[in-house]
């Protein structure tokens, strides 16, 4: 008998207490937070699915891996551990590990980016964007068209544009230290990349010579997405699916915050010994000797373990799952989200949902404002608040107004996502009692993690 009920793959050993607050209470915390959810303190808040970077919870062997922790300052036992379980996986020939992903990003292109130069990617993370403009590079995201738009169906709205890759390539190649290729894909809705597309992509960086690299954040929800979708791999394991995608690459950035399974810690994986030697250097100097990198020798254990255990079939099944269940929910029941759902997160179109709010009101703000009020849930905006602001002060509309809903791994259960669903529903059928909000206070850059707001009457 084969049954349908995908179950969390997985019982509670330890449990962490989450609390209810009344609507009225809530009101005042959103008052005192300046309508900022980032501002909130986390106990004021129900289900928290403000990001799933650091916040999964885990496992027993994780855990026994930590008692492991070898913490002596040079070649620890941990070390090895760590590297030779990226090394399984990616086939790099250097293994360099970071804090956390931005600073395995810095590193990358603090040693191989110089001012003027080009970086493309299907879409920029905020951070590696960040990063390659802070060196005075130009950051430039190519993703297939059907990726502006949330109702589109697409197995892979993940890809890269590769006529648009090939462009940039014969123009500017000796401007191009390097392309990346961002699984899954993050600022686009999570969505996966097909091998076909690394591979073609890979093959036309190296035509050109230019290096060709991963940012690998979620690479094991991709590799499933892969198994899944793309004809051709339906019988091999995620793990060798995501040997494929790795040999394509020369090197990837990472943040095992996500896909590692750790709640800190990420990494620069690279074949190129010039490359390699020149990040070491930084390394010592910002993070940290080149077999501990800013990390404990525990968290050098704890992601050993994350990157087996993240590629366990019957996990990224349940993952996967347990983002469509909700997905499945809200578009039987008319909510406009980004089609299809992601693999770490469900993403509201909060310009489908709510018409009435210009969006210099900021309408997908306003959304994350409302399931906050109403049902304790913490989102976080992927919209004009966050995108709008530019380095001269202008400020202009972004492309989308996406509410997300990022999902910590092995945290919440089937029970959390349905009540969820619930409030969702009912923020849905207030929506047009929603206003939007004005700025009151603001930094120059980065503003959604500290603006304050107030709302308009
Ligand atoms: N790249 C991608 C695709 C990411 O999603 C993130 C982080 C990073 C790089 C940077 O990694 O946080 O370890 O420094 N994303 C988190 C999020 C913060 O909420 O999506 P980090």
């Amino acid at each position: 008998m084969h049954f349908k009920t995908i179950i969390e793959p997985f019982r509670i050993k330890t449990v962490e207490p989450i609390q209810h607050t009344t609507r009225a209470y809530r009101e005042e915390a959103l008052k005192r937070a300046g309508y900022n959810l980032f501002l909130l303190k986390a106990d004021d808040v129900l289900i928290d699915l403000l990001t799933d970077s650091g916040t999964g919870a885990m496992s027993s062997e994780q855990w026994a891996g930590m008692m492991r922790g070898d913490e002596s300052y040079a070649g620890a036992k941990s070390f090895y551990r760590f590297e030779s379980a990226v090394q399984e996986i990616t086939g790099f020939k250097h293994v360099i590990p970071t804090h956390q992903g931005r600073a395995a990003e810095r590193i990358l292109f603090g040693s191989t980016l110089k001012p003027g130069n080009m970086v493309l990617n299907n879409t920029h993370f905020d951070t590696t964007r960040a990063n390659v403009e802070y060196r005075k590079g130009t950051a430039v995201d190519i993703p297939i068209s059907e990726a502006h738009h949330p109702e589109l169906i697409h197995p892979f709205k993940g890809n890269m544009d590769l006529a648009a890759l090939e462009r940039h390539l014969q123009k500017n190649h000796d401007d191009i230290p390097l392309v990346m290729i961002t699984v899954t894909n993050n600022s686009g809705g999570g969505q996966p990349v097909s091998m076909a597309n690394i591979r073609a992509a890979s093959k036309l960086c190296h035509k050109y010579g230019v290096p060709f690299f991963l940012d690998a954040c979620r690479f094991a929800e991709n590799a499933w997405f892969i198994k899944t979708r793309e004809e051709g791999y339906a019988a091999k394991t995620p793990l060798e699916i995501a040997q494929e995608m790795f040999s394509y690459a020369d090197g990837c950035t990472m943040s095992a915050k996500k896909d590692g399974l750790a709640n800190i810690g990420g990494f620069l994986a690279l074949n190129n010994d010039e490359w390699a030697s020149r990040a070491k250097t930084m390394l010592v100097i910002t993070e940290g000797f080149p077999t501990y990198g800013g990390l404990a020798g525990y968290d050098l254990e704890a992601i050993a373990v994350g990157l087996h255990e993240v590629l366990n079939e019957d996990y990224l099944h349940y993952r996967t799952r347990s983002v469509a269940y909700l997905g499945d929910i809200l578009t039987e029941n008319g909510v406009p989200i980004m089609q299809p759902p992601g693999g770490h997160a469900v993403y509201l179109d909060a310009k489908a949902m709510l018409p009435h709010i210009p969006q210099l009101e900021y309408p997908a703000w306003a959304l994350s404002l409302a399931l906050y009020l109403e049902g304790g849930v913490r989102s976080v905006e992927i919209g004009t608040v966050m995108f709008g602001l530019h380095p001269d002060g202008s400020e202009t509309p972004a492309a989308m107004e996406l509410v997300r809903l990022a999902f910590p791994r092995r945290v919440y259960t089937q029970s959390h996502v349905d009540y969820l669903a619930e409030v969702i529903l009912y923020v849905h059928s207030l929506r047009e009692n929603i206003r939007g909000l004005k700025i009151v206070e603001q930094p120059p850059a980065l503003r959604h993690f500290t603006a304050i707001l107030a709302p308009l009457s």
